[in-house]
C-alpha cells in the first residue's frame, strides 16, 4: 500500500463540484443570475447557504475564506448587508419558495451574537417558507460557545451543529494555534444535546505537522466516546501558495503520503469498529443517521460543504465568496467585503463569476458525483440515462487501466467500482472523467 501512496501521490481536486471552482469564469454575472432566479420552477425546494467570513483568531491550518476581527461592528454591518441580500434574492424569485435546508459556514458563523441568529432566521421565515422539518445547521466553534449562546441558537431554530475539533492532542493544538481542551468540546456537546440540538457532526483532521498514527487513533477513540452522528475526517490540505498563514506550520514535520494513508486507515478502522459507516472519501456516519440512509439508497450528494444527504436540487449562496448552484450552472459571490456591500446597495447581485453548464459538464459531473459518493458507477446505465453511445468513455476506461491493475478499482461490464483499498484514491478515479484537469488551472492538495 505504501507503494501505491507513493506512486499516486498526485495533486487532484476534491470534487465538491464539477467543473471545479478554478474553472468558473466571468460569463455569469448579475443579469444572467437574475434570469436564472426568475425562471426557477416554484415547486423546487431550496437549500440556502450563508457564509460568515469572520473568526477571532486564525488557526494556522485553515484553508477557508475568513477574516480576523476583534470587534463586533464589522460583523453587525455584515449582517445588515446579508439581510439585504436575502431580500434582493427573494424579490427576484417568482414566488415564496420552500427552503428545506439552511446551512451556515465560515469562517465561524458562531461569531454572530445570539440575538442576531433570531433576527436572521426570522427574516428567512418571512422571505421563504422554511419547512417544519428543515435542517438548520451551523458550523460551531466550541471555543466561543457558552450555554446561553447555545440556548439562543436553539431558540432561533438551529437543529444541527458541525463542531470543529481537528485534533484532541494538546501539542498539536498548540502548533495549529487552536487551544480547545477535550473537556471544552465535551461540555459544549452536552449543552447542545440538552437543548435538543442532537444532530452533531464533528470535524477531525489527520496529516497535520507532527501528528502520528497513534495520536489519530486516540483522537478517534475520544471522538467516538462523544457519539457524534457524523464525522468528517479531513486530510490536512497544505496550500501555502493560497493561504500564507499556513507557512507558520513546520513543513518539515508534515507526514508524507504513506504516513497520511496510515493515519487515515487507523482512524477509519476505529470508526468502523465502533459501528460507523464509511461514507465516500472522508466521512463516517452512524447507521441511523440520514447520511447512512442516503448512502444506502444511492441518493448521497456532494456539494461545497462536502458530503450531504440534502437532496434539494438548487442551492442559493449568500454572503461573500458563497457558491450556489442551479440547473443552469454555478454562481459565486465576490470575496472583497467592500465590493459585496456596494453591489447589494446598488441592487445588483454581488456575483464575481460562475459557470454555465454544458451537456458534457452535466454528464461528467453526474459520473464524478456518483464515483465520489457511491464509489461505483455503471457507465452503461449512464450512457442510457444521457442517451449517448456506449463507446463514449473508452478513452477514460483506457486511462483507468493502471488503477485497475493496481487493485484500486474493479472494471467489470462497464461498471467501475472503487475497492476498499482504493477508497483513499477515489479522487484519482473521479479525475479520469475530468475534462478540465489538463487545462493547468488550479493547484490542488494531495490525493491521499
Ligand atoms: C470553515 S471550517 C469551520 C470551523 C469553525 N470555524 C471552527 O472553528 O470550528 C470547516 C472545517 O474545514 C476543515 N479545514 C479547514 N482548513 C482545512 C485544511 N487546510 N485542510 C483540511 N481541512 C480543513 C476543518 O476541519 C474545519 O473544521
Amino acid at each position: 500500500m505504501n507503494e501505491l501512496t507513493k506512486k499516486y501521490d498526485l495533486m487532484v481536486p476534491r470534487y465538491t463540484s464539477y467543473p471545479t471552482a478554478p474553472h468558473f469564469n466571468e460569463s455569469v454575472k448579475s443579469d444572467l443570475y437574475r434570469q436564472w432566479l426568475e425562471a426557477l420552477d416554484p415547486a423546487t425546494p431550496l437549500s440556502l447557504y450563508f457564509h460568515i467570513p469572520f473568526c477571532d483568531e486564525m488557526c494556522s491550518f485553515c484553508g477557508c475564506y475568513t477574516k480576523i476581527v476583534k470587534r463586533y461592528d464589522p460583523i453587525a454591518d455584515y449582517l445588515e448587508v446579508l439581510l439585504d441580500e436575502i431580500d434582493l434574492v427573494a424579490k427576484a424569485l417568482p414566488t415564496r419558495f420552500k427552503a428545506s435546508n439552511l446551512h451556515w459556514g465560515g469562517g465561524s458563523p458562531t461569531m454572530l451574537k445570539g440575538p442576531d441568529w433570531k433576527r436572521i432566521i426570522d427574516r428567512l421565515r418571512i422571505r421563504f417558507d422554511v419547512t417544519d422539518d428543515a435542517a438548520i445547521a451551523v458550523e460551531l466553534d466550541p471555543r466561543t460557545s457558552t450555554k446561553e449562546y447555545i440556548k439562543a441558537l436553539h431558540t432561533a431554530g438551529v437543529n444541527r451543529a458541525s463542531i470543529g475539533v481537528q485534533s484532541f492532542d494538546a501539542d498539536i493544538q498548540k502548533a495549529i494555534n487552536r487551544i480547545q481542551p477535550y473537556e471544552m468540546t465535551a461540555k459544549v456537546i452536552g449543552w447542545l444535546r440538552n437543548y435538543g440540538i442532537d444532530h452533531i457532526n464533528m470535524d477531525l483532521m489527520y496529516g497535520l505537522p507532527n501528528q502520528t498514527t497513534e495520536m489519530v487513533k486516540r483522537e478517534a477513540e475520544l471522538a467516538i466516546g462523544l457519539k457524534p452522528a457524523r464525522v468528517a475526517l479531513f486530510g490536512y490540505a497544505h496550500v501555502p501558495w493560497m493561504k500564507s498563514h499556513q507557512k507558520l506550520l513546520d513543513e518539515d514535520a508534515l507526514p508524507d503520503a504513506g504516513e497520511r494513508w496510515q493515519q487515515f486507515e487507523a482512524s477509519s478502522a476505529k470508526f468502523v469498529e465502533a459501528g460507523y459507516q464509511a461514507v465516500g472519501l472522508d466521512h463516517f456516519s452512524l447507521p441511523d443517521d440520514e447520511m447512512s440512509d442516503a448512502l444506502n439508497k444511492g441518493t448521497l450528494h456532494r456539494n461545497f460543504q462536502g458530503y450531504t444527504a440534502d437532496n434539494a436540487p438548487v442551492m442559493i449562496g449568500f454572503g461573500v465568496s458563497a457558491i450556489g448552484h442551479m440547473h443552469q450552472g454555478y454562481i459565486q459571490n465576490i470575496s472583497p467585503l467592500r465590493q459585496y456591500r456596494e453591489s447589494i446597495a446598488a441592487g445588483d447581485f454581488p456575483i464575481e463569476r460562475g459557470l454555465e453548464l454544458s451537456k458534457d459538464d452535466r454528464l461528467r459531473g453526474y459520473i464524478i458525483e456518483r464515483i465520489m459518493c457511491d464509489l461505483s458507477v455503471d457507465l452503461s446505465a449512464v450512457c442510457k440515462k444521457f442517451t449517448i453511445p456506449k463507446a463514449t468513455f473508452y478513452p477514460e476506461i483506457e486511462k483507468l487501466k493502471p488503477l485497475s491493475e493496481d487493485g484500486i478499482i474493479k472494471l467489470l461490464n462497464n461498471t467501475i467500482t472503487v475497492t476498499e483499498i482504493g477508497r483513499p484514491f477515489v479522487r484519482l478515479v473521479a479525475a479520469a472523467f475530468d475534462a478540465y484537469l489538463d487545462s493547468g488551472k488550479g493547484r490542488h492538495s494531495r490525493a491521499v
